[in-house]
């Protein structure tokens, strides 16, 4: 399946995931905004018009599958999925040069439910079932164990924990985490479920 096949929206138990349009913008800029969610971002404010250039670009992009998650007409957060290259030699098999990325952010209002993971594993699936990729990674800041927690509970595995790897605006240099999961090991935890 290429990416152009991918449907939406998608659903999970209880969220409905489709790609942003105009009029999700403005509560997406106000959660990504809020010191909270900065807090633990790598890239800090972000400036609205960037913003929204970026996340309605990404619904015709056929290597960002980032999609805003609803409970009922409600829009709880956001969740991406982007495709990068990966670390390959010039003879990588066709179509096992690229990775996933993860990333989520949920509404403060909204946290404390589950919603980022019951969103993510369904980034998951998108990656894994619908468009054949090798293996997803995600990054998040050690101390971000809300983030750490839900990557586990993803079934990933920590790959790296970088000592002062990672610049925090406010504490300075801090630690980070890359967790990890090849398709195999999805698809083994599917079988397993
Ligand atoms: C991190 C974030 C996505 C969590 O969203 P959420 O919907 O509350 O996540 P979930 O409910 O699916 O799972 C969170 C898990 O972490 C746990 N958790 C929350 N805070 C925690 C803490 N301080 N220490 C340890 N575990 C914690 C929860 O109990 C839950 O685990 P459980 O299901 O085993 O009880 C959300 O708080 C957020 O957007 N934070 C700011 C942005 C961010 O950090 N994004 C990720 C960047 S890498």
């Amino acid at each position: 399946m290429t990416s152009s096949d991918i449907v939406w929206p998608r659903h999970t138990e209880r969220l409905t995931l489709r790609p942003a349009t105009a009029p999700d913008i403005a509560r997406m800029l106000t959660y990504r905004n809020d010191p909270e969610v900065i807090r633990w971002l790598i890239k800090t404010t972000v400036d609205p018009e960037v913003f929204t250039q970026k996340w309605l670009e990404a619904a015709d992009d056929p290597y960002d599958h980032s999609c805003v998650a609803f409970a009922g007409d409600v829009q709880v957060g956001s969740g991406m999925l982007e495709v990068i290259d990966g670390m390959a030699q010039g003879d990588a098999p066709e179509g096992t040069r690229v990775e996933g990325m993860l990333g989520y952010i949920l509404d403060p209002a909204h946290a404390g439910h589950g919603y980022a993971t019951e969103m993510s594993r369904n980034l998951l699936s998108l990656a894994f079932d619908d468009l054949g990729l090798r293996r997803v990674t995600a990054g998040c800041f050690a101390d971000n164990h809300a983030s750490r927690r839900i990557l586990e509970k993803l079934g990933m595995r920590l790959e790296q924990y970088g000592v002062q790897d990672s610049w925090h605006a406010e504490v300075g240099w801090i630690d980070g985490c890359t967790y990890a999961i090849l398709r195999e090991e999805w698809l083994a935890l599917r079988e397993g479920q």
